[in-house]
């Protein structure tokens, strides 16, 4: 019994990492896709937008993704299309992806 439920919570376990690990994967193509044209992350990609591999020391991931769906509320000049219509696994991943950046 105890057994089972050992096996059980290390089954668990795995499949939430593996989900994790696979969020974060998915995460890193949305920005390849959709962010590198502008963004630079660790060196490599566009200059048009700021550097984005510490992007989570100056921003909460409310804020990022407030600047994604809605770029020119903080900056009505932005040349930042809005990605309001990402789905939610893609924002999810990207923002888990942004957010372990460093
Ligand atoms: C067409 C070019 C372009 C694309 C594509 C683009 N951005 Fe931007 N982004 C900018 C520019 C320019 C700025 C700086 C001006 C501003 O704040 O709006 C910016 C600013 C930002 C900021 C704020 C940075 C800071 O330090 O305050 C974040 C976060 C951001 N972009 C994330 C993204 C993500 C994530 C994607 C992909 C889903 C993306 N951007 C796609 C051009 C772009």
């Amino acid at each position: 019994m105890k057994r089972t439920v050992v096996m059980l919570a290390a089954f668990a376990a795995m499949a939430f990492l593996a989900a994790a690990a696979q969020a974060a994967v998915k995460g890193e193509e949305v920005f390849k896709s959709r962010c590198a044209m502008c963004h630079s992350v660790k060196g490599k990609g566009g200059s048009l937008g700021p550097d984005l591999t510490k992007i989570s020391s100056r921003l909460r991931e409310n804020d990022i993704r407030m600047k994604l769906e809605n770029p020119k509320k903080g900056n009505p000049s932005s040349m930042m299309p809005s990605f309001s219509t990402l789905s939610k696994d893609d924002m999810t991943g990207l923002l888990g992806y942004l957010k372990n950046l460093k």
